[in-house]
């Protein structure tokens, strides 16, 4: 055991003795990074409380904590939401970032820094690591096909091909899964593929991509150690269900539908532009693939925390001493436990001391929230609600272990908990004593305990130690547990001793005064207790009480209190119905007579981005094997004719429409169907409902204009 903060004060070995002498701790934690693309939902809250209750329970033990987020802003999935919203990406995710801090500071989340990937300091590091993964021959390209759009100019991300399931023939699957059949394939093996951003057809091509060679023997070895890691006490280090889980991507193994995964393989660590990310060193037009520079934020919001204190950070992360842990949900174990740790190892950098899984959240029984039942927790509803953010996370501390299962927020379950334990079991055990020694005893205590509240205190705070350990281990759902069975035994000890009866007759005061010392005493210990679940109640108790309630090995002898004032309230069933009730619904759609309603407005420059133009049509033919379409050849004043295909063929005869003039969309991305490519769209007029109200009709521009005259 050595003093500078060694083995012996590592998780899962909480200390068994008060250590005066021994250094603190030096703990660097953090959650997952919230895409930037949303805003907080209940799951991300219950991660942060998580975290913030282990960070503020290691704060109580003298350890110091830089407990850090940041958004996690790159990808292509930003990039194609900031340009719906008609926004920059970098405006785009700091419109987001601006509305964190209420979520934050609403349920007493106390991190240190939240920051951005997209900070100068993400950029430097993640070029640098990837520099030294480079230069320990990690780094590999490869030339892969992909599928591209050419109306979007750009690579399509798998989740933005669509088209028709190669196994059930289900249309509009995704280009990695089939959500009707399950069947797991390639974006390739589509049937008819589509862009599911423009709606062409992709096409196959090219593109130079970077691969981090994790099926290097040397990362192989690496992570097989890493993630069977035992302690001192042959105990896995990462939870046992995860580590055994990791196991399995080791080995060859036929998949669920009948393919082999052949243990690690490489990682395409590339994006090809257009793509809001960090542009890879000496590789233009090349950027870093999200998943690559999204843990990299860690450091940077650690390295931007230090900086702004003036702190050195390279110091700071060379300190053998050093302990680096991560709070993350079950879908993100690959990254955290295998590419993330390689990244760390294979370029000289400290890696993770842990990663701690935890499972997801679902609300009232995962049940499909309906228009009736509303739509799930919303965060800052709870708050504008009035709700105490505390109850919320007592609740989750009841019900987290540190396990990786799903665990279900229950209105009914909630109402108890909070009500019949928080409130019923602990608040009021001083609301029971306060009055009396307020008005009897000028708040005064005496140290003079009868012998069975003495023994009563004694057992209480005999229980520091064991409580202790299950919040090093994440084991607050037994924590809380521990916690209101000896709140049980405060309030047996107050049945039994009644301080209501020994007060009405003054021959009892000493009795009295006896058993409401004890009362505050052992509230003074409960409160300490529940401290890192409840910071803000903590901070209140100690201004009652007088009692230390940020350290969790100072005294909790109280001497005097103030005068009692209401600690917290109960949850009422009106606040949850609110909670859960839907939001009022929108005005309906004002309907035109053409069956739609008007479309969002539009600026007079994305009014501009269409090109439309006077067209002759030179030729009118029906499409063979095509009831609907008529292909037209019209000429918009270039030289050349466009081949144009048109649904109107159950209105016009080709015949009728030859020689006439009509107006096209010039700038249309081509698009290829069954008969040919069709090189723009006619415009004409339908109802919405087009099988109520059949009739297309085209437009014919006023006598005197000419082909290829442009409509502004
Ligand atoms: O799954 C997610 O929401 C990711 N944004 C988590 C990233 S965690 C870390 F790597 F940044
Ligand atoms: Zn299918």
């Amino acid at each position: 055991m050595n003093s500078q903060g060694g083995i012996a004060f590592k998780i899962g070995a909480y200390p068994s003795q008060k250590s005066p002498m021994s250094a603190p701790r030096q703990l660097f934690v953090t959650t997952a990074l919230p895409y930037a693309n949303g805003k907080f939902h209940v799951g991300h809250i219950m991660e942060y409380i998580q975290a913030d209750i282990w960070v503020r329970f290691q704060r109580m033990q003298g350890h110091h904590v830089n407990f850090v987020g940041a958004d996690d802003t790159h990808g292509a999935p930003i990039m194609i939401a900031a340009e719906k919203a008609g926004q920059t990406p970098q405006a785009f995710v700091a419109d987001i970032a601006a509305g964190r801090k209420p979520y934050l500071d609403g349920f007493h989340i106390s991190f240190d820094n939240w920051h951005s990937t997209d900070a100068p300091e993400n950029h430097e590091l993640a070029r640098q690591i990837y520099r030294d993964l480079k230069s320990n021959d990690l780094i590999e390209t490869r030339t892969i096909e992909q599928f591209f759009d050419p109306a979007k100019n750009m690579f399509l991300p798998d989740r933005y091909i669509k088209g028709e399931c190669p196994k059930c023939h289900a249309k509009d699957q995704y280009g990695d899964n089939c959500e009707v059949c399950g069947s797991v394939y390639a974006p390739t093996d589509l049937i008819n593929p589509y862009s599911a951003l423009s709606g062409v057809t992709p096409e196959l091509k090219h593109s130079e991509h970077f691969f981090f060679k994790l099926s290097d023997p040397r990362c192989v070895e690496f992570l097989e150690a890493w993630t069977q890691r035992v302690d001192a006490n042959g105990k896995l280090v990462l939870q046992a269900e995860v580590a055994n889980k990791i196991k399995e991507w080791f080995s060859v193994r036929t998949n669920a539908d009948g393919t082999t995964s052949e243990g690690l393989g490489d990682w395409d660590i590339s994006r090809d532009a257009p793509y809001f990310g960090i542009e890879i060193p000496d590789a233009p037009g090349k950027y870093f693939y999200v998943w690559l520079d999204a843990p990299v934020g860690y450091l940077a919001s650690l390295k931007n925390l230090l900086t702004k204190r003036g702190q050195d950070y390279d110091a700071y992360m060379a300190n053998p001493a050093l302990e680096q842990y991560h709070f993350i949900g079950k879908d993100i174990v690959t990254f955290h436990t295998l590419f993330w740790p390689a990244m760390l190892k294979f370029s000289g950098r400290k890696t993770p001391d842990n990663v701690f899984v935890h499972g997801f959240l679902t609300v009232n029984n995962g049940e499909k929230m309906s228009k009736s039942r509303g739509t799930g927790l919303d965060p800052l509803k709870y708050l504008s609600l009035g709700m105490n953010p505390e109850w919320l996370r007592y609740y989750l501390a009841a019900k987290l272990s540190a396990r990786n299962e799903d665990i279900d927020f229950n209105a009914d379950d909630f109402m108890a908990r909070v009500n019949s334990d928080l409130i019923g079991k602990y608040v009021n055990i001083a609301s029971r004593a306060a009055g009396f020694l307020t008005k009897r005893f000028g708040g005064q205590l005496t140290h003079a305990f009868d012998p069975q509240g003495a023994a009563l205190l004694q057992v209480i705070r005999a229980a520091a130690h064991d409580i202790a350990q299950l919040y090093e281990t994440r084991e607050f759902g037994k924590a809380t547990r521990e916690i209101m069975l000896l709140a049980d035994k405060v309030n047996a000890y107050v049945d039994q001793n009644k301080p209501w009866d020994l007060a009405k007759d003054t021959t009892n005061n000493e009795a009295l005064h006896q058993v409401c010392s004890v009362l505050i005493n052992t509230f003074a210990v409960l409160t300490r207790y529940l401290a890192p679940v409840l910071p803000e109640l903590a901070q209140a108790v100690q201004g009652f009480v007088g009692v230390d309630m940020q350290h969790w090995h100072s005294a909790t002898d109280v001497a005097t209190i103030a005068p009692y004032q209401h600690l917290m309230q109960r949850v009422t069933p009106e606040q949850l119905d609110a909670l859960f009730e839907p939001p009022a619904s929108p005005e309906p759609e004002k309907l035109t007579p053409g069956g739609e309603a008007i479309a969002p407005t539009i600026s007079i420059d994305d009014f501009a981005k269409i090109d439309l133009r006077i067209a002759k049509i030179m030729n009118c033919e029906a499409v063979e094997g095509s009831t609907k379409l008529l292909r037209l050849t019209l000429d918009v004043g270039e030289g050349k004719m466009r081949n144009v295909f048109s649904g109107i063929a159950s209105v016009y005869k080709p015949e009728d429409l030859v020689g006439q003039l009509t107006v096209m969309v010039a700038n249309l991305a081509p698009r290829k169907m069954k008969f040919g490519v069709s090189e723009g769209m006619v415009l004409a007029a339908s109802h919405a409902d087009e099988k109520a109200q059949p009739g297309i009709h085209i437009l014919t521009p006023w006598p005197g204009a000419q082909p290829g005259m442009r409509i502004h």
